[in-house]
This record gives structure tokens, C-alpha cells and sequence, in this order.
């Protein structure tokens, strides 16, 4: 339980690039180009279970193209997923760190090497990203989570208790006593990896619902855990429909915790569940969320427009602005509005959007689904008519291929415009602007517009005023960047999460993440 391999601190998966002409590119268009449907099962107990419930997945913005269908699993078989994990969690918590680590070691090669332009390839179908954005999340962040929690795990081990001349005392890093809900989001394929092999790294069982647009990329994953040896019954693959596997998990008494990425209003709802019940529980579960953003960037006088419309049009709009991180609201000074918005007009309608598999040339696919095309079409009307707000550039929505919208940017006269509050999950940057003088005004303003404290970027040249803006928003963001858009955050560098309604910041990809998934015990024996 405690033994510690010694696994050295690994660096940074470095990125593949896909150059036009370049050996990369050949291979990641082949992967593209394959036709194979394939179908995903629900694999409980390392058995894999075919159904007639299935889900078909098609690419965002191609409704032509069928990719996958999921095998939905039937209630009873989300009830045997939880059976499963419990009868092998104990042999999993008993084997040392070294054995569990050196599958997520194993699972991270199979990716880097032989999986890699497939997992990129269904990542740039499945969810609609250009490789630029999918490479680092597909393979680089997916087997830095791996090699970093099995690191991590490591410090977590190593924290012992003081032992005297009349008493030996240890701490038993134990998993928790039962298993944990893994529930993963479309929008990173890298954080269905977290979400999963944090809790297994430290010897819980896992039962998985991945999100069924992720579904693709998340499969090819679960294949790789699998040829690297992962026990049966330690993650199941349960692609089951949200609300019946909630149900099902809720109604075990063994439910030990819930590591979630998603909606603020999911993660409430589970917590509410959770709340409801909570005396049914053999162990109080443990509520792990990383949830919605509406991410600001503040400029100051001093800041430098070029760079500031660069970060915009990059924080908000690459992977069509569908990152909890992404920039979603701006303040920047009247000095320097002018500038910044010629600048981003300029770059934005030099910038495609359509196809992400036409490699170099897309900057945005298209949004993941109808609901939300559907919703940000209503709210882009809504703007358009709304005296308060103008349209900078964008606005515009189609639905053919695919679930279109254009990069928009729009100028909110009211600082409490709920386009100024509201999450909306798409490319769409609501940008306020503000009398230079009014700076201090500006700092209270933005860490009482919204509810969500994820992201936040200052761009300040002034070191003083730059220390001011840090200490007014101390608790507007778990994640500030100083002069840099706030997204991209890398494992190791960055950890990563949100407070007030964006989350528990438990840190992904750092070991405070990892001590949610134990729960010690502490011998004392006397000589
Ligand atoms: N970690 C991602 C980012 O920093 C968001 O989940 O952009």
C-alpha cells in the first residue's frame, strides 16, 4: 500500500507537429480518412456488453459522417459495473503503487506511440478540435496525467508519520471504502484520463461515464488502460444515459466519492443527491467537481494591444470557446479599445472556420451539438437586438455541415449584463469597456460580476498596478494568469481549478487532487 517505487518527475509530454509535408501529417490523415464505424461497448468486469440501446456518434460538423455507436448498458448492468468494482477492490488496493503505477506508465507509451494519431484523429472527428488542439489534449495532457499521478502518488506515500523510542507509528494511505463515480466532460479527451486514474492510482475502483460526444477518444483510451495490463473490474466503461447511472450510483451504499468535470448546475444537482441521502452511505462521499467558468481578462492602460488581441482571439475562440478556462468576458480601457478592436476584427476574418480535419487550415470547428448551436443562436439573436449591446464582429450561425457559429465579439454598455455573467460554452467574447481612471472600480466590478471564480488573465506592464489587480481578485480565480491568455494550463506547471461556483479546486493533475481519493489510517504501535 505504501511502498514507493521511485518513479523520477516526468517532463512534459512534448508535442508532435503536423506541418504541412510532414510525416505526421500523412499519418494523422490516414487516421482521418478511415471509415471503420466503431462500436463501443459498456466493458464491466473486463467483459464487454453489446446492447440494442445505442447512442449513434457523428461529427459536429459533418451530420454526415457516423463515427461510433454506443452500447448503452442496461440498468442491471450499471448495478453488476458497481458489483464488479467492489469485488476487486481490495486485490487492487493490496498490490503496491509500483504494479499500479506501471500500468498508467504503460497506458501513457501505448498512446505517445502506437495509439496517438488515432486518439488525435478521433478527438478532431468526434469533438469538432483542430489538431492544434487536439494534440495537446488527446495525447500530450492525457499521458502527462497518467505519468504525473502515478508520480505524484509517490509524495502522497512518503509523508510518514514521527516514530519514538517508545512507539512506531505509520500512516496506511488507504483508498476510500467503497468505489468512485468518474464523470467526464466532451470537451478535453485528456480529462476522462484524470478523472479516472487519479482516484485508481491511489487503489479505488472506478465506474466511468464518459460523456457520449467524448465517447470515441475515451474508448481508444479505456483499450490502451486495458493492453497495459489494468485488472478487470478496477475502471469499468459504463457509456450509460446521464440521469439512469446517476440513479443507480446513488442508490449504492457504496458510493465513496464522485469525481466530476461539468456543469456547475450537474455538479450541484449530484451534490444535492448526495446531500439527500447521506446517512444511506456507509462512508460519507467525497464530492470532487471542476465546473463552469465565465473567465475574465482585464487589461490595464499599460498594457500592450497587439498582445492583448492576440490572447482574446486565442483564450476565446480556439476550440470554439468550449474550455472552462476560456476568456468569456473582457475589461479593457478606453485608451486602448480602439486598437485592440481593430486588431481582433483584422485577425478574425482572416481565420477559417469549418472543417477541423483540414489540417493548417481551420482555426474553429463547430460547436458540440444542437443544444448548444440551438442556444447560442437564441442568444446571438437576443444581442443583435438588445440597444445595449454591439456586435464588434461575428454573430453569425449555421447549421450546415455542421453546428456552425462564428467568432463573436460583442461590446456590453452594462458591466451586469448577464453576457457579462452568464456561462454560454461557445466562441463568443463580451467585451466591457472602461473609463481609464476607474481601475480600482473596475477590480471590484469583476470580482463581483459573476459567480464562477475559474480563470482570470490581467495584462499589465505597471509592476504596482499589476500587484494591486492580484490582491483585489484573490478570490476571483484558481487559475490567474499575469500577461497571458488563461488557457492551456500544463500539468506540473499549472495545477489546475476553480473556487465559488466553478468547483472544489482540488487541483487536477497535482498530488492535492490525489489526497481526495484516501483516506488514512494511522498505527500506533507501542514497545
Ligand atoms: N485545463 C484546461 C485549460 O487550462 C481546461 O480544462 O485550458
Amino acid at each position: 500500500m505504501n511502498s514507493s517505487p521511485n518513479f523520477p518527475l516526468p517532463v512534459n509530454e512534448p508535442e508532435v507537429h503536423f506541418g504541412a509535408g510532414t510525416e505526421a501529417a500523412a499519418q494523422l490523415r490516414q487516421a482521418l480518412n478511415t471509415r471503420d464505424v466503431v462500436e463501443i461497448p459498456t466493458v464491466i468486469g473486463g467483459k464487454r456488453y453489446f446492447s440494442n440501446n445505442v447512442v449513434e456518434v457523428r461529427a459536429p460538423h459533418d451530420h454526415s459522417r457516423l463515427l461510433a455507436r454506443i452500447h448503452r448498458p442496461t440498468e442491471a448492468q450499471i448495478g453488476e459495473a458497481i458489483a464488479n468494482a467492489k469485488s476487486v477492490s481490495r486485490d487492487w488496493a493490496a498490490l503496491p503503487h509500483a504494479s499500479r503505477a506501471t500500468v498508467l506508465h504503460r497506458a501513457a507509451d501505448i498512446i505517445a506511440t502506437r495509439q496517438r494519431m488515432r486518439i488525435n484523429a478521433a478527438t478532431v472527428l468526434g469533438q469538432s478540435k483542430t489538431i492544434d488542439q487536439a494534440e495537446p489534449d488527446a495525447a500530450c495532457e492525457l499521458i502527462d496525467f497518467l505519468r504525473f499521478n502515478s508520480y505524484n502518488a509517490q509524495r502522497v506515500y512518503a509523508e510518514q508519520p514521527m516514530s519514538v523510542a517508545t512507539a512506531v507509528n505509520r500512516t496506511d494511505w488507504r483508498p476510500l471504502e467503497g468505489f468512485v463515480y468518474a464523470v467526464s466532460p466532451f470537451n478535453f479527451t485528456a480529462i476522462g484520463g484524470n478523472l479516472t486514474t487519479a482516484p485508481a492510482i491511489m487503489g479505488n475502483t472506478v465506474l466511468w461515464k464518459p460523456s457520449e460526444k467524448s465517447a470515441l477518444a475515451n474508448w481508444i483510451f479505456y483499450e490502451a488502460l486495458e493492453e497495459a495490463g489494468l485488472p478487470a473490474g478496477v475502471i469499468n466503461f459504463v457509456p450509460g444515459e446521464a440521469e439512469l447511472t446517476t440513479r443507480v450510483v446513488m442508490d449504492s451504499t457504496d458510493l465513496a466519492g464522485i469525481h466530476f468535470t461539468g456543469s456547475s448546475a450537474v455538479f450541484q444537482s449530484l451534490w444535492k443527491g448526495v446531500a439527500s441521502k447521506v446517512d444511506a452511505f456507509r462512508t460519507i462521499p467525497r464530492l470532487v467537481g471542476e465546473t463552469g467558468g465565465k473567465d475574465f481578462v482585464l487589461a490595464h492602460p499599460s498594457a500592450h494591444p497587439a498582445e492583448l488581441a492576440i490572447a482574446l482571439i486565442r483564450g476565446a475562440f480556439e476550440y470554439q470557446g468550449q474550455k472552462c478556462s476560456a476568456a468569456s468576458r473582457a475589461y479593457i480601457p478606453r485608451s486602448l479599445w480602439p486598437a485592440v478592436r481593430e486588431q481582433m476584427v483584422e485577425r478574425l476574418a482572416q481565420l477559417k472556420v469549418g472543417d477541423p480535419a483540414d489540417l493548417g487550415n481551420t482555426f474553429m470547428g463547430a460547436v458540440i451539438s444542437q443544444a448548444s448551436h440551438a442556444k447560442l443562436t437564441a442568444v446571438l439573436n437576443a444581442a443583435k437586438d438588445d440597444s445595449g449591446v454591439t456586435v464588434v464582429t461575428g454573430g453569425k450561425t449555421w447549421s450546415e455541415p455542421g453546428f456552425f457559429v462564428a467568432p463573436t465579439v460583442l461590446e456590453v454598455s452594462d458591466p451586469k449584463h448577464a453576457l457579462m455573467t452568464e456561462e454560454l460554452f461557445g466562441p463568443v467574447l463580451s467585451v466591457f469597456v472602461y473609463a481609464d481612471d476607474a481601475w480600482p472600480d473596475t477590480l471590484a466590478l469583476i470580482d463581483s460580476t459573476s459567480p464562477y471564480a475559474l480563470t482570470g488573465s490581467i495584462f499589465c506592464t505597471d509592476r504596482f498596478a499589476l500587484r494591486e489587480a492580484e490582491a483585489a481578485l484573490v478570490n476571483a480565480a484558481g487559475n490567474l494568469y499575469l500577461n497571458d491568455k488563461p488557457t492551456g494550463a500544463m500539468i506540473g506547471q499549472q495545477p489546475f481549478g476553480g473556487g465559488r461556483a466553478s468547483g472544489t479546486n482540488d487541483k487536477a493533475g497535482s498530488y492535492l487532487n490525489l489526497l481526495r481519493w484516501t483516506s488514512p489510517r494511522v498505527v500506533k504501535e507501542t514497545y
